[in-house]
């Protein structure tokens, strides 16, 4: 019998449902909060309570369009956490709501676990290729900045993690500077694509083993940016692609260095990158190189699957209503998992 899964992701400033059917996506909907744009970040207060307004019409209109019915839902996944308390509440509070409703099983997933495992989703009539493991995978969003080897379904193992800043936030913090809107990842990614990486050079961190550290680069870009404009006030609109570009270009340096050293080290070669910024071109392109040199199998996330959605929190789901993983309803969100 099919199994068929409906997942609610709630964790930041998205409203997004899904339906999985046997790993395979029905539809994946996201409600995007425009509302912090003007804030330069999430507003945690704003974002539970464009949830709680989006939540119901989204779960209505992810289950039209998948072409179910209500009572052939098997089980109901929601992201526990990490991430904005109030927000994960509100997507923790519907989903016991409507398990308890259809007397059907609670599934909790780990929102980075689920980053990772998007590279699982499965797409109707395409041929999907998926890793085999173990699987080494870099994950990189708006909070985290992880090196994990995934050894099977159920088990992730974590051997690099930032000291400081996550690289979504280098992005981030270094696009707020420049006078760009929240999030400003996929600004610069775009203005980098006309401007030259080696105009500008920025501090690089020496930091040991398998971690990583941005919060240098970001004081260093920060401080470049304040001499320059001593001398020429329009400094940043008159370089604003060549800073991008220089930028992505440092942060994606420091990335792949890693991965590599990391594959090096484990002798994996079975290859992914996962979260927010697995979206840059930078990045994509950089490891599609590497990956070329050194023989990896890797795997480029789709972009929809990229930033946060709820079809990843759904085959997150699948696996583990598949191992009979469920949640009591006393289950409360965490903001760190
Ligand atoms: O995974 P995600 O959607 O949310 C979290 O779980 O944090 O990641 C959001 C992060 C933001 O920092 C955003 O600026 C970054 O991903 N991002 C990008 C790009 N698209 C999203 N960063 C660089 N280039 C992009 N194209
Ligand atoms: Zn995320």
């Amino acid at each position: 019998m099919a199994v068929t899964i409906l997942a609610i992701e709630s964790s930041c400033d998205d409203t997004s449902v899904a339906v999985i059917r046997d790993g395979y996506v029905l539809s994946n909907l996201i409600a995007n909060q425009d509302i912090h744009k003007s804030y330069g970040g999430v507003v945690p207060e704003l974002a539970s309570r464009a949830h709680q307004a989006n939540i119901v019409p989204v779960t209505q209109e992810a289950i039209i369009r998948a072409g179910i019915k209500r009572e052939d839902i098997n089980a109901v996944a929601f992201t526990r956490g990490p991430g904005l308390l109030g927000s994960l509440l509100v997507g923790t509070s519907f989903a016991k709501g409507f398990a308890i409703t259809r007397n059907i099983p609670l599934v909790e997933v780990n929102h980075l676990q689920a980053h990772v495992m998007a590279h699982f989703i499965l797409e109707k009539g395409k041929e999907n290729r998926i890793p085999s493991f173990p699987f080494l995978c870099l994950l990189v969003s708006g909070g985290h900045t992880r090196i994990v080897i995934m050894k099977s379904y159920s088990n992730m193992e974590v051997i690099g993690n930032t000291i400081d800043d996550a690289a979504g936030e280098a992005f981030d913090k270094c696009g707020k500077v420049m006078g760009f809107p929240y999030p400003a990842g996929p600004l610069i990614d775009k203005l980098a694509m006309e401007g030259n990486s080696h105009a500008f050079s920025f501090s690089k961190p020496v930091v040991k083993a398998l971690d990583f550290s941005f919060s240098g680069l970001k004081t260093s870009f920060l401080y470049f940016l304040r001499d320059q404009l001593k001398d020429d006030r329009n400094f940043i609109e008159n370089h604003k692609a060549d800073l991008c570009a220089s930028l992505q270009h440092a942060i994606v340096t420091i990335l792949t260095t890693k991965m590599i050293k990391a594959s090096l080290e484990t002798g994996i070669t079975e290859i992914g990158i996962a979260g927010g910024v697995s979206a840059n071109s930078g990045l994509r392109n950089g490891m599609t190189v590497e990956a070329e040199k050194r023989n990896w199998n890797l795997f480029i996330p789709e972009l929809r699957y990229t930033t946060d959605n709820a079809a990843m929190i759904g085959i997150t789901g699948y696996y583990k209503y598949l191992r009979g993983e469920f949640s009591g309803h006393e289950v409360t969100p965490l903001a760190r998992y």
